[in-house]
C-alpha cells in the first residue's frame, strides 16, 4: 500500500494554475498585490473576531471554578453563548436588545452588596470575597422572558437560600427587596427613560420564594464571570418566573415584613405583576404566552406552566390565584 505523503496536498485542494494567475490578476487590479495584501486581509479577519466577541464584552472574563449540579436537567440544547450575550434586556443602558454596544462605561469593580433590614447579621459583601467564600455551583436553567423569547444557559452562582441562612432573618421578615445600582454617568437611561424617580431597578420575592432551592444568585455564565450585558457582577435567577424578576447588577438585598414595590409593576401593574410566574394559559394583555422563541435558532416551543419547574415551586402558589401569573 502506498504511504501518503503528508506534505503533499490532495489534488482536489490544489488551485489550478490558470485560476491562480487569474485570481492574482484580479487582486492586483484591486490593489491587493504581493505583501501589501496581508495587512488588509488581517484587519478584516480581526474585525470579524472582534464582532463575534461583541465589542470585547466576552473577552478577558475570569473562569469560575464551580461544582456542576446536574439536578436541573434541560429538555433543549444550550443556547449559543454569543447568541445569549447579544440579545439582552438591560434598560439602564438601552431599550434595544444590543445592550453589549452600550455597556463599555459600566464599571463593575470594585462592587459591594449590602444585606440589610430584618436580619440578625447585616453585612456588606465585597463581590470577590463572596465569589471566593460561597459554595458556587453551575446549573443549567431555562429562561423565559415575558416578551416570549427564551434561552437555556449554564449559570454559575450561589443558592440564594445559602446567603439567607448566613444573615439569619428575623422571625417577622416575610419578603426580600433587591436593588440594582444607580449611576447616571454610566447608565444613561437612568437619567431619561421612564420617570427618573423609578430608578434604580428594584425587584422582590417572598421569603419562601427566595429560599426555594431554584433561586440562584448568579455571578457567572458559561463557566466565566458574567459579561456586563448579563448583569455583572451579580444578578438574580428565578427560572420559573418571567425574566424581568431576575434583577441584574444587585447592590442591596434587604429583608422586610411587606411586599415590596417592583420596577415593572409600578410601570404596568396589569402587565408585569409582583408574582410573574410563567403560565401559557394567561396571556399578556398585548400578546399570547402560549409559545416561546428560542434565541439563536428561532425555534418555537410550547411554553410550560412555571417554565417547567412546577415540581419544585407549584406548592408555593396553592390555592392558585390569577394574580400569581402576571
Ligand atoms: N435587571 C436590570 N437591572 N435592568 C433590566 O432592564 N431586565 C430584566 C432582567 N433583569 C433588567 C434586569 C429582563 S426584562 C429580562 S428578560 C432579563 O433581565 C434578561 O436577562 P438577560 O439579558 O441576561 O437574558
Amino acid at each position: 500500500m502506498a504511504r501518503s505523503n503528508r506534505f503533499t496536498l490532495p489534488s482536489s485542494e490544489i488551485t489550478p494554475e490558470a485560476a491562480f494567475f487569474s485570481r492574482r490578476a484580479f487582486l492586483k487590479a484591486l490593489g491587493f498585490a504581493g505583501l501589501n495584501a496581508w495587512p488588509l486581509l488581517n484587519a478584516c479577519t480581526n474585525f470579524a473576531a472582534e464582532k463575534r466577541e461583541l465589542g470585547g464584552t466576552l473577552v478577558n472574563l475570569k473562569t469560575l471554578t464551580a461544582r456542576k449540579n446536574d439536578r436541573y436537567s434541560l429538555d433543549r440544547p444550550l443556547t449559543d453563548r454569543v447568541e445569549a450575550a447579544k440579545y439582552n434586556n438591560f434598560y439602564e443602558f438601552t431599550s434595544g436588545k444590543d445592550v453589549w454596544r452600550s455597556v463599555e462605561r459600566f464599571v463593575t469593580r470594585p462592587w459591594q452588596v449590602a444585606v440589610t433590614g430584618m436580619v440578625k447579621k447585616p453585612r456588606v459583601f465585597d463581590i470577590d470575597e463572596l465569589i471566593r467564600t460561597m459554595p458556587l455551583e453551575e446549573r443549567t436553567y431555562r429562561h423565559r422572558c415575558v416578551e416570549a423569547w427564551a434561552m437555556a444557559v449554564p449559570w454559575t452562582g450561589l443558592p440564594l437560600a445559602e446567603l439567607v441562612k448566613r444573615v439569619e432573618p428575623l422571625s417577622g421578615a416575610t419578603h426580600i427587596r433587591f436593588l440594582s445600582f444607580l449611576c447616571k454617568d454610566q447608565a444613561p437611561n437612568q437619567g431619561g427613560l421612564f420617570t427618573t424617580e423609578l430608578w434604580p431597578y428594584h425587584e422582590g420575592l417572598t421569603l419562601a420564594e427566595a429560599t426555594n432551592e431554584l433561586a440562584l444568585l448568579a455571578v457567572g455564565v458559561y463557566g466565566k464571570e458574567l459579561p456586563k450585558q448579563h448583569g455583572a457582577p451579580i444578578r438574580l435567577v428565578t427560572p420559573w418566573k418571567y425574566g424581568f424578576k431576575g434583577i441584574k447588577s444587585i447592590v442591596e438585598i434587604s429583608f422586610t415584613d411587606r411586599q415590596p414595590p417592583t420596577f415593572w409593576s409600578s410601570l404596568g401593574p396589569d402587565e408585569y405583576g409582583f408574582w410573574a410566574n410563567v403560565n401559557p394559559e394567561v396571556d399578556h394583555p398585548r400578546w399570547s404566552q402560549k409559545s416561546e422563541r428560542m434565541l439563536g435558532t428561532g425555534e418555537r416551543r410550547p411554553s410550560v406552566i412555571f417554565n417547567g419547574y412546577g415540581d419544585y415551586v407549584a406548592h408555593l402558589y396553592r390555592p392558585p390565584r390569577l394574580e400569581y401569573f402576571y
